[in-house]
């Protein structure tokens, strides 16, 4: 069985199975509506298969059951001649879950839009699959800020989550080079800081710029759109506002909010470069007002247990120089810029938890003391997860060098824009998320792992989908499947169930990047393939 990730056991397949077609009904029990409503949804559209509601207990029906002696986010999946299709999960979302897994079965088809003309039967071969997952957080960051993605691709992108049985949603909403959510208090954040005059074009060494404005943004209402879609598959959207750096876009919009004793913020305008950016949040009552307000909205938008304040790259120089952040400094009794920092996150984090919700950020804000129930990202490598774990911190593993789909996939020629480490398909499969420094204990705060999608070189949906796939498969399976140690982990088996797994992402539709031949569309002329500074030698 060809399964993308791999089950925990599959009994089968067996002689014997199931064939659905227009007579197939749908039995569901009380609690598993999400389910329902997908599976007929889905498969209606895929296979012209309507899934009428039917008793229990015939022979061409598919039934969908909670049973909790199952883990919450576990299933079990049996198809028998006998019995038909029955799906068990231990919660809603493990069913949800079974339901993913029945959808592969089915083959390709079962991933288009609209059914295949004249075919209307499909044989399912006798199984049972026990499964669940190893990690409860199974995340993917799409950083929509860099690259803004119209609502129509969020959600598309829920639904590859959802086939890949990812389930945590982080959404980078705001970035020195946009803010992507209305805040209704502040309206300029969406009029002046969601749109600017031109970006550059390739990596952050590159001289060139396209001239042309980019920008776009969320309402309200199309945030509690993609909250819900996620909501029906079982998906947690996580928001990310990133304070105190990656704040130009809103200074731009609120030149109060920056550091106006040292720089003219009157005059910054939404950034149009890479990297870190200088211009940060001046450490004042009035950026801390304001940023309560965003956050007031936020919540109300996002029912999230984890709130996500950024916290990375915050450079300091603008503190260092400005008189009123050395007031500040003297004030609180701080010892530098850098506690400084940490009192700025602290204080979201004492907001946060007053609100009954959890603060998450990046490895950065471990580096002046945290609230107890606050988490962190770690991406400078496992480092910042090492210690954050030991600190009783729990902790999501998304390092850079392992699972930053925006780096390139292969050191060669053909790839378009060549930044970061090469992380093969390969690379990405033997990636292991709980580092071995880690006591079993210490590895309990490990909640999972996550996959980043950075866009500042991937500027529409085709470039963002050869970025993320196929690797987003290697990674879901590294997220769910209980695989052995790296270095045991049987590559040629995955690749195997790749070549059954790639028919399902054309019928979905998938730009990946193929796994064969030259990719020269993906080439842009005049980009500087130069590294970037304090990358290794492969960048
Ligand atoms: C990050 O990549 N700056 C979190």
């Amino acid at each position: 069985m060809e399964l993308i990730p791999v089950p925990r056991a599959v009994e089968g397949p067996v002689r014997g199975g199931v064939r659905l077609d227009g007579e197939t009904v749908l039995w569901a029990a009380p609690g598993t509506e999400t389910t329902e409503r997908w599976l007929r949804a889905t498969l209606g559209a895929a296979l012209g298969l309507s899934l009428p509601p039917g008793p229990e207990d015939g022979r061409n029906a598919v039934r969908l059951h909670l049973d909790d002696t199952l883990e919450p986010e576990g299933y079990t999946l049996a198809v028998t001649a006998e019995a038909g299709v029955d799906i068990r999960g231990g919660g809603a979302a493990g069913l949800f879950w079974g339901a993913q897994t029945f959808r592969q079965l089915l083959g390709p088809e079962a991933f288009r839009r609209a059914p295949v003309t004249g075919k209307r039967e499909w044989e399912v071969a006798g199984v049972t699959i026990h499964d669940a997952p190893r990690f409860r957080w199974r995340g993917l960051l799409l950083d929509v800020a860099r690259h803004f993605m119209p609502k129509d691709g969020v959600l598309r992108y829920l639904d590859l989550m959802a086939a890949h049985k990812l389930n945590v949603f982080h959404f980078h909403l705001t970035d020195d080079q946009g803010w992507r959510v209305e805040i209704r208090r502040h309206p300029k954040l969406t009029e002046a800081g969601s749109w600017r005059a031109r970006t550059k074009f390739g990596h952050r060494a590159s001289p060139l710029w396209e001239e042309k404005p980019h920008g776009g943004f969320y309402t309200q209402d199309d945030i509690r759109e993609i909250v819900a879609y996620a909501a029906e598959r079982h998906i947690t959207v996580v928001p990310e506002i990133d304070v105190p750096g990656h704040s130009q876009a809103a200074i731009a919009a609120y030149p109060e909010l920056g550091n106006s004793d040292v720089v003219d913020t009157a005059s910054l305008t939404v950034w149009d470069n890479w990297g870190v950016c200088e211009n940060v949040l001046a450490p004042t009552d009035t950026s801390l007002r304001f940023y309560e307000g965003v956050f007031e909205e936020i919540l109300e938008l996002f029912p999230s247990e984890f709130i996500h304040i950024g916290g990375d790259e915050c450079a300091k120089d603008q503190w260092r120089r400005s008189p009123a952040a050395q007031a500040r400094i003297a004030e609180l009794g701080l010892a530098d810029e850098e506690e400084l920092q940490s009192w700025f996150v602290r204080h979201f984090d004492t907001w946060l938890t007053a609100r009954g919700r959890r603060l998450i950020g990046w490895d950065e804000i471990l580096e002046g003391g945290l609230a107890d129930g606050a988490a962190v990202s770690s991406w400078r490598g496992y480092a910042g997860g090492i210690t954050a774990a030991r600190a009783g911190h729990d902790v999501v593993m998304c390092p850079e060098q392992q699972v930053y789909l925006d780096h390139r996939q292969d050191g060669g020629e053909d790839e378009p824009v060549p930044i970061g480490y090469v992380r093969t398909l390969e690379d990405v499969y033997r990636f292991e998320p709980v580092p071995p420094q880690l006591t079993e204990e210490q590895a309990r705060h490990v909640l999972g792992t996550q996959a980043n999608v950075w866009t500042e070189a991937t500027e529409d949906q085709a470039r963002v989908d050869y970025q993320t796939f196929p690797r987003l498969a290697a990674f879901a399976e590294v997220a769910w499947s209980a695989l052995p140690a790296p270095g045991a982990r049987d590559f040629e088996d995955f690749g195997r169930r790749m070549a059954a797994h790639y028919p399902r992402l054309d019928a979905l539709g998938v730009a990946y990047r193929p796994p064969t031949g030259p990719r020269p569309w993906q080439r842009r002329p005049g980009v500087l393939g130069r590294p970037i500074e304090g990358a290794p030698p492969n960048v």
